[in-house]
């Protein structure tokens, strides 16, 4: 299958940037939303990150095959969160949502840190986990998930990242992903790792 471009559904800059780097070597051009001139209103409503990113696709791929954009298009999106097995693996899926999409990830971090008050380092086990689903143009679907293991620290630790980046310490390196560096933290990534994944799916069906 001829395909030109890849459309990913998010209006994050820093997630372009990303996936332009792990895609790169395909030829393909890599667009947001923005980029393309799409805006659509979303609910991510699904209850696990690959219906939620699957939502997102199929959407953009509607809007792109209403206005007859579809040809040669890959639409992909991605939904990922925190899971601390000790709190039954939330955030989860309401990640971005836990206490209000508003709340500052100080003030959420903070609360995470004191629910686990007392848990030793043991049971402080989490992972954040990364689902992408692409929309190719004749309607076939893929999905792909990448996850990282580590633990929730004692305190805040980094500038690096976004989200809850400073709490999630990584043993292999004795840093949180916070302290990473970009290229190190997109190496071992959830995202990253479901990048590489969904890289591969499509190199079978890409000509
Ligand atoms: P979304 O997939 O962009 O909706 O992100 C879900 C939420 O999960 C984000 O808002 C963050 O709270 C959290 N999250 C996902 N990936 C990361 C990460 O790499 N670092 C820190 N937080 C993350």
């Amino acid at each position: 299958m001829t395909i030109k471009r890849i459309i990913f559904a998010t209006g994050n800059a820093g997630k372009i940037k990303e996936i332009q780097a792990i895609l790169e070597d395909m030829g393909l051009e890599v667009l947001s939303m923005k980029d393309a001139g799409i805006s659509v209103d979303i609910e991510e409503n699904g209850s696990t990150y690959e219906e939620n990113a699957m939502i997102k696709s199929r959407a953009v791929a509607a809007c792109l095959r209403e206005c007859g954009q579809l040809e040669g298009t890959v639409v992909m999106a991605d939904d990922s969160g925190l899971e601390i097995d000790y709190l039954n693996r939330e955030p989860g899926v309401y990640s971005a949502r836990y206490m209000g999409e508003d709340t500052s990830y100080r003030v959420k971090n903070a609360n995470l840190i004191s629910r686990l008050e007392g848990v030793e380092d043991e049971r402080r086990t989490a992972r954040f986990v990364c689902a992408i689903a692409a929309v190719l143009p004749d309607g076939r679907e893929l999905t792909s998930r990448g996850t990282i293991e580590g633990r929730i620290g004692y305190e805040e630790k980094g500038r690096g990242g976004f989200g809850y980046d400073p709490i999630f310490y990584v043993p292999e390196f004795g840093r949180t992903t916070a302290e990473l560096t970009e290229e190190e933290k997109n190496r071992v990534s959830h995202r990253g790792k479901a990048l590489q994944q969904m890289k591969k799916l499509l190199q079978g069906i890409v000509e």
